[in-house]
């Protein structure tokens, strides 16, 4: 595999193709590391489309970490109703705290410092890292699981497969941009590395992917029998 190609590919793709998200910024600018940060506990289980108005009218009403950190609980808690999982809502209370009273109301700006918040595991700490930051993290949800394990054609079933899915991500995730390859990774296996019937054809590295090219990447990625 043309390890080297894959992200400037990707990345050029993702330069015409990214898709239009309120907690994106637009090219050139600063992420905000608050929305950032909201978005990805959000998105945590649930999907894009329920998301985006939500956290429109999340920012709306709390449009800072400060803002949210003088939130009264309950308010926040109502606030998130539908969501699911309210830990993520209590968390987000107590990691908005812990910043304005830690930190001086300013994300850590590194992915260690971002998982020592409440609340704030592996996958959150890489992702605000990467995509607030341009921190070089390895940012791996189940759509970039799905999309490496099809690349390298990894044939070990999940959850087994997990360290080898990482380890392949590292080698394909470049110094700059970072955060633009995590979300290219995300937005490719939303809308076109599918989980059934992927869009091969309109794949920007599908000539790098060792599953497309043996014919089973709708196999990929395997799951252990229950
Ligand atoms: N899913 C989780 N985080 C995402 C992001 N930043 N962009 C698109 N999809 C996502």
């Amino acid at each position: 595999i043309a390890e080297q190609s894959i992200p400037a590919q990707l990345l050029a793709w993702y330069d015409v193709a990214a898709r239009d998200l309120p907690w994106r910024s637009r090219p050139g600018q600063a992420a905000d590391p608050y929305r950032v940060w909201l978005s990805e506990v959000m998105l945590q289980q649930t999907t894009v489309a329920t998301v985006r108005p939500r956290f429109t009218a999340w920012v709306d009403r709390w449009p800072s970490v400060a803002a949210l950190a003088a939130a009264d609980e309950a308010d926040v808690m109502a606030a998130w109703a539908g969501l699911g999982y309210y830990a993520r809502a209590r968390n987000l209370v107590k990691a908005a705290r812990a910043v304005v009273a830690d930190h001086g109301g300013a994300f850590p700006d590194t992915e260690a410092g971002l998982r020592a918040l409440p609340g704030l595991g592996a996958y959150t700490a890489a992702a605000v890292a990467a995509i607030a930051f341009g921190e070089r993290a390895v940012v791996v949800d189940a759509n970039v699981e799905r999309v490496v394990a099809r690349l390298f054609a990894i044939e070990t079933p999940l959850p087994a497969a997990r360290p080898a899915i990482r380890a392949a991500a590292d080698t394909i995730t470049p110094d700059a941009r970072a955060g633009d390859f995590a979300q290219a990774m995300m937005d490719l296996g939303a809308t076109i590395c599918t989980s059934r019937r992927p869009r091969c054809l309109l794949c920007p590295i599908r000539a790098d992917c060792r599953a497309h090219a043996a014919g089973i990447e709708e196999r990929l990625p395997a799951k252990a029998a229950k």
